[in-house]
């Protein structure tokens, strides 16, 4: 087996993991979040998104947290924009990198985003001149990946054609997400190859919810084919508003102990990264959801 010798963590916890939490988070408990997973070694943190506060109001103080944190050199953090209204206020808190995000069923984009795959990559296209003439990194997001909690089954020739409209814009990094945790290592792999007719290796990444517990195995898959780069999600917090019964992301430290375990780099001290998950998992009032934060809190604690 060819397996990568280094791995990227990119933490989505503070983004995708709070988007989804009914009770209001303040702005001082993300800041602290990002302080500690920052802390713990992660070198690329989601931070917020910058979409409309009557879709998502979790992430109506954006500005807010941006400006609250103190940035580490050699972090980049990363922010969503949908359109060129949340680029241009996004780009007043200094983000190091942007992303974009469509999806690979109609159904998705229209409940996500409110409008076609094609009418999204004309309010995508703008978006993308903007940032890269500002010098802005920006990376593509390509929600239902494998499967749609509207359209069902999401064939690989769907993510592809997804994939070279992004390219075709000027995107530089392209994460293929399944949204609703459908994926198995087989189908996975498909929607990822149909990827990388687009983009090179290093431009790709898996972002994988665990809805159905196949996360770690799909990472697994993914990393077979050489994919080394992954959005993980720390406490496993996630989910999508607008895919119903989806959970949170693949839990940070999940991976993370599965990374360590087979020799693979990442720079993350799992210690550290155990602490941040359960300093908000303690403000969620809930145990952080990853078996390996759990089985290594209850070690302690013995
Ligand atoms: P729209 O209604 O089509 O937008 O929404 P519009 O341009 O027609 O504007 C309507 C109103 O929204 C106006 O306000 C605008 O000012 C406002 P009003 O005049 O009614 O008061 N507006 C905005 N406000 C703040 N920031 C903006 C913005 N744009 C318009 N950027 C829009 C289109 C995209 C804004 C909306 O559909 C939206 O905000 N959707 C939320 C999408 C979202 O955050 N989804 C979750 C993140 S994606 C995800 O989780 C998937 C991912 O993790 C990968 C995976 O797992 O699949 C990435
Ligand atoms: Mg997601």
């Amino acid at each position: 087996m060819n397996l990568p010798p280094h791995v990227k963590l990119v933490e989505v916890g503070p983004r995708d993991g709070l988007q989804n939490e009914k009770q209001p988070v303040p702005a001082a408990i993300k800041i602290e979040l990002v302080h500690r997973l920052q802390a713990s070694g992660l070198k690329e943190i989601e931070v917020t998104s910058f979409v409309s506060p009557k879709w998502v109001p979790q992430m109506a103080d954006n500005a807010e947290v941006m400006a609250g944190i103190v940035r580490w050199p050699g972090v980049r953090y990363s922010v969503l924009t949908p359109n060129l209204q949340g680029f241009e206020a996004a780009l007043k808190s200094k983000p190091d990198e942007i992303v974009v995000f469509g999806a690979a069923s109609q159904a998705f984009s229209r409940k996500n985003i409110n409008c076609s795959i094609a009418e999204s990559m004309e309010r995508f296209a703008p978006v993308v001149q903007a940032a890269l003439d500002a010098g802005i990194f920006v990376r593509g997001a390509m929600s239902c990946a494998v499967g749609c909690p509207y359209e069902g089954e999401v064939a690989p020739e769907r993510v592809g054609y997804l994939a070279g409209l992004m390219k075709g814009i000027g995107v530089q990094h392209i994460g293929v997400a399944d949204t609703i945790g459908v994926g198995t290592p087989i189908k996975v792999q498909r929607a990822l190859e149909a990827t990388l007719k687009h983009f090179s290796l290093d431009q790709v990444s898996g972002h994988f919810h665990d809805t159905y517990g196949q996360a770690l195995a799909n990472t697994l898959a993914a990393l077979q084919i050489g994919v080394w780069q992954f959005d993980t999600s720390v406490a496993g917090l996630g989910g999508c508003p607008f895919a119903k019964g989806a959970t949170g992301n693949v839990a940070t430290e999940d991976v993370l102990f599965m990374l360590e375990g087979m020799g693979i780099e990442t720079g993350v001290d799992l210690d550290k990264l155990i602490d941040a998950g359960k300093f908000i998992s303690d403000f969620l009032q809930r145990k952080p959801n990853s078996r390996a934060a759990t089985a290594l809190l209850n070690k302690r604690a013995g």
